[in-house]
């Protein structure tokens, strides 16, 4: 029924396509039915109050939660027999909602750390000369996105001793060395101040160029500026899903955030 709608003029082929999804944890219906078409150098905001599901869905994509009805294929491949591990190798990586660096490790070598596993297993395996070349190929390649950025200057720094808004694009410097073809971003624009927030959309623009991005964000005003399209989640249902304009218009949608306070919406 849904591919009544598409259009046929319509080139670019489904990236992530999420059919029927539904995921228990006990007696707890996390999502029900969650369908969600996303394509390739798209950005979708996937929002919604507290317990909506939201979380959940990046976990079922990344292999952390297991459905039990509904499928998930990434450009035509079945995600469900995969293992999390195996995800970086079809281009789709993760950030956390938290910031997740390593504090012992500096700047540099925390992003290094985020290389395509096959990368990092070259240079291990072959511990010779040749592999001191990938290293250094790969710090070379560390640095190139931390100027991209605009943190290269901290590269030697470590995290702890960076501000909040710095460390954050050292977390989104790490999730790009992955060469994601699908980012999945959980909360990027948390505790950012407005003008790194701007920042942060300008970048994300950027980035579609070259890749899908999923956005799951408190930050609405981030969402409806950055996103082709949003899924609005309540109660693990989709009740809405369209262009910005058409989210900011739907009563529903109005309906699931009263009495939430747009920051923790
Ligand atoms: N590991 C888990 N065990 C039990 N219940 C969970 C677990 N993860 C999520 N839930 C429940 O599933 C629902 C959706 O949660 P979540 O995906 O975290 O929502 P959101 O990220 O939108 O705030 C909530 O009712 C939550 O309590
Ligand atoms: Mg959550």
């Amino acid at each position: 029924m849904r591919r009544v709608n598409a259009r046929p003029s319509d080139s670019s082929p489904s990236a992530l396509v999420v059919s029927d999804l539904t995921v228990h944890f006990g007696g707890v219906v996390a999502l029900r039915d969650v369908s969600i078409d996303m394509q390739s150098q798209q950005i979708m905001g996937i929002i919604g109050p507290n317990g909506a599901g939201k979380t959940t869905l990046f976990n079922a994509v990344s292999r952390l939660a297991a459905p039990s009805h509904g499928t998930i294929t990434y450009r035509g491949r079945s995600l469900l027999s995969m293992r999390t591990p195996q995800l970086a190798g079809l281009g789709i990586v993760r950030t956390l909602q938290g910031l997740g660096l390593w504090t012992r490790l500096t700047v540099l070598e925390n992003v290094m750390l985020g290389a395509p596993p096959a990368a990092s297993m070259v240079s291990d395996l072959l511990a010779l000369p040749r592999g001191d070349r990938a290293e250094r190929r790969r710090a070379d390649e560390a640095m190139a996105v931390l100027e991209q950025l605009g943190v290269a200057d901290r590269a030697r720094a470590f995290p702890g001793s960076l501000a909040h808004g710095i460390q954050k694009r050292v977390v989104l410097a790490r999730a790009l060395m992955g060469r994601p073809t699908l980012l999945l971003l959980d909360e990027p624009a948390s505790g950012l101040s407005a003008g790194e927030v701007e920042q942060l959309v300008e970048l994300l623009r950027t980035l579609r160029a070259d890749m899908g991005i999923a956005l799951v964000e408190h930050h609405l005003d981030m969402v409806m500026a950055v996103s082709d399209r949003v899924t609005v989640l309540n109660l693990g249902r989709v009740i809405a899903s369209g262009t910005p304009a058409e989210i900011r218009a739907n009563d529903e949608v109005s309906t699931a955030y009263l009495g939430t306070s747009v920051a923790h919406a």
